[in-house]
C-alpha cells in the first residue's frame, strides 16, 4: 500500500497502455497518475492541448514529491510514461478522428478509461446538435468502445474498461423518446439528463459485459462520490452555490483523489481480473438502480442509441456493439 493511496499500488509494465478521457483534471487526473506512477503508459485524451500538458507537467512534479515521500511499489523510471491524444467528445468528427489516429498507430490498448464528462450544461448543445452531456458522458463515448473494442480483444489477457458513473444514474428517468432532448434551453432539466447519461452508462456496462463474457475485457462502472472538482465551475445559481459550499464546510466532499480510488483499484488492482458488469461504490460491488438492471431496457437502449451514431460507425463497429448488448 502506498503512502497517500487507499489502494495497492502495483507494479505495472511500461507495455501496457492505458487511455484515460478527461484525463487533464479531477477525477480522471488521478486515475491517469496513479496509473503512470505504478509503471503504465497513459495517453490522456483531452479537448484542449495546453490543459493535457500542464496537467502532464504537474503529475511529473507530483510524482517527485510522492517518491520522496518514500511511498513504496512507485514505478523505478525518473520520469513517468505520459501522451496525449486530442479529443473533443462534443464533437462525432472529432471522436472519429481520435479513433482513426489510435487505430493507424498500430498500439495495443489494455485499459480504457471512459470518465470525461459534464454535470452542468444549461441545456447547451454539441458541435452535432444534440443535447450536450448525452453526447459527451454517453454516445461518443459508444463510438470510442465500439471501434476500440477489437483492438483491446487483440491487446492480450486482463483488459478492462472503465466507465465513471454517477449515483445520480438512480434519479435519471428511462424514457428513449425524449432522450435527446429538444426543449428550450430555460426548462432543461439539467439533473434528470445528467442522471440519465450516467444511468446509460450503468446499462452498458451491464449489457456489454454479457457478450464480453468469454472474452479478455471486463467492463465495470462506479461512483466516486460527491468530489470537489471543476464539473461544479457552471454553477451558477444561488441555489446550487449554496448547496456545494454547504457541502464542502462539512467536510461532505472528497477530494480527487478519494473520489478516483474506486476507479483506480478498479483499473490496476490484479484482484479484479475478470470481475464484469458491476457497479462499484467505495472500491464494493453495489447493485445499482432496477431501472439499470431491466435486459429489455438495455435492449431499447441500444435500439435508441444506435440512430444517433450509426453514420460514425462501420458494419464491423456496429456488430461489436450489437452482438453485446443483445446476448
Ligand atoms: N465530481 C463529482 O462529484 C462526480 C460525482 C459523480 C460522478 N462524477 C463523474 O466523474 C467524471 C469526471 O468528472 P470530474 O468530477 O473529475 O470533473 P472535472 O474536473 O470537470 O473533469 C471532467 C473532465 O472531462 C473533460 N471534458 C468535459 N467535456 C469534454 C469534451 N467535450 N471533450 C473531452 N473532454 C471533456 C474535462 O476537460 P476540460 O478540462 O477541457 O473541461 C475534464 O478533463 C464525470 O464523468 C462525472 O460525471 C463526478
Amino acid at each position: 500500500m502506498g503512502g497517500s493511496a487507499s489502494f495497492p499500488v502495483v507494479q505495472i509494465p511500461k507495455s501496457r497502455i492505458f487511455l484515460i478521457t478527461g484525463a487533464n483534471a479531477g477525477i480522471g487526473y488521478e486515475m491517469a497518475k496513479w496509473s503512470a506512477m505504478m509503471g503504465a503508459t497513459v495517453i490522456l485524451a483531452c479537448r484542449s492541448e495546453d490543459r493535457a500538458r500542464k496537467a502532464m507537467e504537474r503529475m511529473q512534479e507530483e510524482f517527485k514529491t510522492e517518491k520522496e515521500k518514500g511511498t513504496t511499489g512507485l514505478t523505478d523510471s525518473p520520469t513517468l510514461a505520459l501522451e496525449f491524444m486530442k479529443l473533443d467528445l462534443a464533437s462525432f468528427q472529432s471522436v472519429v478522428e481520435f479513433c482513426e489516429e489510435f487505430k493507424k498507430s498500430g498500439r495495443q490498448l489494455h485499459v480504457l478509461c471512459c470518465n470525461a464528462g459534464l454535470a452542468i450544461s444549461h441545456g447547451k448543445r454539441s458541435a452535432d446538435g444534440l443535447e450536450i452531456m448525452l453526447q459527451v458522458n454517453y454516445l461518443s463515448h459508444c463510438i470510442i468502445l465500439a471501434k476500440f473494442l477489437p483492438i483491446m480483444k487483440k491487446s492480450g489477457p486482463d483488459c478492462r474498461i472503465v466507465l465513471t458513473s454517477s449515483k445520480a444514474h438512480e434519479n435519471g428517468t428511462f424514457d428513449v423518446a425524449t432522450m435527446n432532448y429538444t426543449g428550450t434551453v430555460e426548462r432543461f432539466p439539467e439533473f434528470d439528463y445528467y442522471g440519465r447519461s450516467k444511468l446509460y452508462q450503468v446499462m452498458q456496462t451491464i449489457a456489454l459485459s454479457r457478450s464480453l463474457k468469454n472474452s479478455n475485457i471486463t467492463i465495470n462502472s462506479f461512483h466516486p462520490g460527491l468530489v470537489d472538482t471543476e464539473i461544479f465551475r457552471p454553477a451558477d445559481t444561488c441555489f446550487m452555490k449554496c448547496c456545494l459550499c454547504f457541502c464542502k464546510t462539512i467536510g461532505g466532499m472528497r477530494t480527487c483523489l478519494e473520489g478516483a480510488t474506486t476507479g483506480i483499484d478498479l483499473a490496476t488492482n490484479p484482484k479484479h481480473a475478470g470481475v464484469s458488469g458491476r457497479y462499484w461504490v467505495d472500491c464494493k460491488i453495489t447493485t445499482p438502480s432496477s431501472t439499470s438492471r431491466d435486459e429489455q431496457k438495455q435492449a431499447t437502449l441500444w435500439k435508441e442509441t444506435y440512430p444517433f451514431i450509426q453514420k460514425y460507425l462501420t458494419e464491423e463497429d456496429i456488430s461489436n456493439l450489437e452482438e453485446k448488448s443483445q446476448e
